[in-house]
């Protein structure tokens, strides 16, 4: 299904609380930026910037995000849902839909990486990229920047030195439709606000993301603001905060990190 298609067919009637708008570009810097200038002039929920490839892609820390054609690099805008302190949950909602995406349109098992990658065979696959945008009108809005890497192998600078990439195509053997895929991420990113909205909670999609994550009982190294913490991954909170057991038995609470999954070595 070509992009182009999907944006004036996609049928709105068979969502629950998006009404997904797309606007789809052939090439563009970063859809986030994008996203983000329109999330500032107060776009609604459910606004989508997509393009077929990007020249500036971004990850957290600004890390490059390398954007051939054949990937997804896709950003939602979203309203955030309860209080303002829980809109970084918001972004733990779009991996999960991804997660969910990926399992249905590959078949393959798909898991999650504390707090934003989505890995297949023990490499990255996806990534979200979320960030806070102050409306002209005082208003607060999410935009949650997703790229998958589907039809092309990624390069080896694509990702942070410590993290191996891989693609779908190079687990499935076959191509994905972008289109097919962007539409099944809409529909999980809408059945699960819909969830969250129902509950007024959002504890059902922390849980759902307990039991995706690869991270839980792994010993791990995070990377803080505050310096570098080494141990034994040992729950998500309902926050979304990682709590990391070191070797000494205290307990570290990490919101914001970046985690590498440490093999452990045997023998002498
Ligand atoms: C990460 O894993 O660090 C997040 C990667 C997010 C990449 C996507 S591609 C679409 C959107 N536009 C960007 O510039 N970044 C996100």
């Amino acid at each position: 299904m070509k992009l182009i298609e999907l944006s004036e067919r996609i049928d709105r009637t068979r969502f629950k609380v998006l009404q997904p708008r797309l606007s789809v570009m052939e090439s563009t810097t970063s859809t986030n930026d994008i996203a983000k200038e329109l999330a500032r002039r107060g776009a609604q929920d459910g606004a989508v910037v997509v393009s077929k490839t990007q020249t500036r892609g971004r990850g957290r820390y600004n890390r490059q995000w390398l954007s051939p054609e054949g990937g997804l690099y896709a950003s939602f805008i979203l309203i955030p849902r309860l209080e303002i302190e829980k809109a970084h949950l918001l972004g733990l909602l779009v991996g999960c839909a991804v997660v969910r995406a990926l399992r249905e349109t590959s078949g393959l098992t798909v898991g999650f990486k504390w707090p934003n990658d989505v890995m297949l065979s023990g490499r990255k696959v996806a990534g979200v990229l979320s960030e806070l945008v102050a409306t002209e009108e005082g208003g607060f809005r999410v935009v949650c920047g997703v790229g998958i890497n589907l039809n092309t192998e990624p390069g080896p600078d694509l990702m942070h030195a410590a993290q191996k990439a891989t693609a779908v195509v190079t687990e499935t053997g076959f191509e994905s439709d972008v289109g097919v895929v962007l539409l099944s991420v809409l529909r999980h990113v809408d059945e699960l606000l819909d969830e969250v909205e129902k509950n007024q909670s959002y504890s059902a999609l922390v849980e759902e993301s307990r039991r995706m994550m690869t991270t839980i009982g792994q010993m791990v190294k995070v990377e803080t603001q505050d310096g570098e913490v080494r141990g034994e991954v040992q729950s998500l909170e309902d926050d979304g905060s990682l709590i990391v057991i070191d070797s000494s038995g205290n307990r570290h609470r990490v919101r914001v990190g970046d985690v590498t999954h440490l093999r452990l070595t045997t023998g002498s």
